[in-house]
């Protein structure tokens, strides 16, 4: 067997270009583990931010503790992935060789290559319906809007939502969620993107250029940042009674004094909000908005999308192209 594959690494914090392609070896799956060759994996503003080391305000000492101070310490960057079980660590009854799956690997990362090797508690079946440029362009995205609105807001039948940065990542999965659990949404994002977001469900646009949010008249039952430009007392005061501000997007001082009706902080990485996700977009109710950029060799490309603060949806390299 193989002991090489191609692989992304980062060796130092800093733009587009500090990441390389080269051969690393295959990991092995320990007990409980999985090996997965990854047929697509997506690139997020997650990715972006740690290349960067560019965190929110007052999280840059803690993060950089957390994944390395002077680069990150994990040799292989990248979370989301979908692809095949190749390999079973000891003890692994849920997936069997062959199987296609999809997940996140958490802060062990490494989804940026060839091969990924995750515990099996980390992966979700891929539904055959769904593409693993679909599966991989939806969860990181996904996973933060389903936990926002579903688990913290609990946004249901008859709410209005407010959802700024609807072209997004975040907000594209949210919009389209706030729609499926039944809410009325308003997003906000530049004139171009509105017909987008319309499509995805939006009953009302914003444009940010000519209405600022600040000086949005309307109140609404949940309010979801997922830009990071709406300060907390800003977002208070576009609340219905009894409403939910979501701040996907928070300073480390939002985040520890975020209680009450104030939802902040990161969203799980769970196997069953995969799982729900997937069957969505196996059923047509939620579109990943994906673009596939590339190979591994594409990543600085991809980084550099991000950067802009511009990205529409999710974008998606295939480790295996040439
Ligand atoms: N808490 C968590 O667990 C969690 C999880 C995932 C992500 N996040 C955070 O959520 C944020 C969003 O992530 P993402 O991946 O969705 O980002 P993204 O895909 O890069 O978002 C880009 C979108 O933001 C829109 N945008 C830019 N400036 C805007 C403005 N002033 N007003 C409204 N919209 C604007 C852009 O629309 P236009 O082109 O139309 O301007 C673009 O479509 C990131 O900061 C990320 O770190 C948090």
């Amino acid at each position: 067997m193989e002991s090489q594959m191609m692989a992304a690494s980062i060796d130092g914090y800093g733009p587009p270009e500090v990441i390389t392609v080269r051969a690393a070896p295959i990991p092995v799956p320990r007990a409980g583990e999985v090996r997965v060759r990854v047929a697509a994996a997506a690139v997020t503003s997650g990715d972006a931010r740690i290349r960067a080391a560019r965190f929110p305000r007052g999280f840059g000492f803690l993060a950089r503790l957390g994944i390395g101070v002077r680069r990150p310490r994990a040799k292989v960057p990248g979370v989301v992935f979908s692809g095949r079980v190749e390999q079973l660590g000891e003890g692994v009854t849920s997936f069997a060789l062959g199987d296609q799956v999809a997940g996140m690997t958490g802060g062990r990362f490494g989804a940026h290559a060839e091969q990924v090797v995750v515990p099996a508690t980390a992966l979700a079946g891929k539904p055959d319906a769904v593409s693993h440029v679909d599966a991989a362009g939806i969860l990181f995205g996904g996973t933060a809007a389903l936990h926002f609105l579903r688990d913290r807001a609990r946004v249901g039948a008859g709410q209005s939502v407010l959802v700024n940065g609807g072209s997004g990542s975040v907000g594209s999965s949210a919009v389209q969620l706030a729609r499926h659990f039944g809410a009325t949404v308003t997003a906000i994002s530049s004139v171009g993107n509105h017909p987008l977001l319309q499509k995805l469900g939006a009953q009302q646009v914003v444009d940010y250029r000519s209405t600022p949010v600040a000086s949005l008249e309307e109140r609404f039952d949940a309010v979801f940042d997922a830009v990071g430009n709406v300060r907390r007392a800003q977002g208070l005061r576009l609340l219905n009674p009894g409403g939910s501000l979501i701040l996907a997007v928070a300073s480390l001082w939002e985040t520890v004094s975020a209680r009450g009706r104030v939802f902040a902080g990161p969203a799980p990485e769970r196997s069953e909000d995969f799982a729900f996700l997937l069957d969505l977009v196996a059923r047509g109710v939620l579109d990943p908005l994906v673009e596939t950029v590339g190979g591994l060799d594409a990543l600085p490309e991809a980084h550099r999308r991000i950067d802009t603060g511009r990205k529409i949806g999710n974008l998606v390299i295939l480790p295996h192209a040439a």
